[in-house]
């Protein structure tokens, strides 16, 4: 098998102060990859999980920047490799979700959510790989988009964007930037809900079940290293996204 190793590399993940993003972050680090840990708000859990990783041996800096904001896209990623050196890796990770349905949608909530889950991506990935290297990218999309989401509509639309930019980056930057994306299902719980929310949507995917941070992590580490798969999104959903009531 091919395979493109995470040792010495150098990795940007975007939303890395907490949750999925502090997880990929501990795992790259933990397989001897550099992770440059972005951040919007959370100042003092990315500064700790930096902190943490280098006290167990691994290499890890902070770089904070709004990416609702273009102009902040535009400078993250020379701003990354003027701090930490050159990108091998990109996760477009940080995201926002709120509860918005279609009549509440309104033209600054599709705005900020296409900036975050599409615009911010594309820039980061086109400067990313404007350094003319080898590397992995890997999108968070949303096992969501396989359906309709009807109480989360800017947030549904950004990240099905998210989802075709993945097969149409993994064109454009082929076939030194291999792009993969992953579709996670009932993972996390969101801000503010704990695993009651998680067991009450069991019963929604085929496994009727829900998953955990590891397993996303070992999806990403999966699609960073497979160097001959590119433009693929992967569900780790427990098969939610066969059950799309939209398209029955
Ligand atoms: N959790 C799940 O079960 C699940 C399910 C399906 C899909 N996903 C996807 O997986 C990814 C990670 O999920 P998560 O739940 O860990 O994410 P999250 O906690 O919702 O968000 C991650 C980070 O995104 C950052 N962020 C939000 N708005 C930003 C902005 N304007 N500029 C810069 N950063 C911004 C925040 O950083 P600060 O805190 O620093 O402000 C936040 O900590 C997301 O893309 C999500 O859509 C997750």
């Amino acid at each position: 098998m091919n395979t493109f190793s995470l040792s010495q590399k150098n990795a940007l993940i975007t939303g890395a102060s907490r949750r999925l993003g502090a997880a990929f972050a501990r795992a790259l680090a933990a397989a001897d990859c550099s992770v440059v840990l972005h951040y919007n708000h959370s100042a003092k859990d990315a500064e700790a999980l930096a902190s943490e990783i280098r006290a167990q041996g691994g290499k890890a800096s902070c770089i904070q920047a709004d990416l609702a904001e273009p102009a902040q896209v535009e400078s993250l990623i020379p701003r990354a490799v003027a701090q930490s050196g050159p990108l091998d890796i990109l996760i477009n990770n940080a995201s926002i979700f709120r509860e918005t349905d279609f009549s509440e949608t309104t033209a600054s909530s599709l705005q900020e959510n296409i900036a975050v889950h599409a615009t911010a991506p594309l820039l980061l990935s086109r400067a990313f790989a404007a350094q003319q290297r080898c590397g992995a990218i890997l999108n968070m999309v949303d096992a969501r988009i396989a359906d309709y989401d009807q109480q989360h509509v800017p947030y549904h639309l950004s990240k099905r964007m998210l989802a075709d930019l993945t097969r149409i980056m993994a064109v454009e930057f082929a076939p030194r930037i291999r792009v993969n994306g992953i579709a996670p299902g009932l993972i996390l719980p969101p801000e503010g809900k704990d695993e009651t929310y998680l067991k009450g949507l069991a019963h929604t995917n085929l496994l009727q079940s829900f998953g955990a941070a590891q397993d996303i992590v070992d999806a990403g580490l999966y699609l960073l290293c497979a160097a001959f798969v590119t433009g693929e999104i992967l569900y780790v959903d427990g098969g939610r996204n066969l059950r799309g009531k939209m398209y029955d």
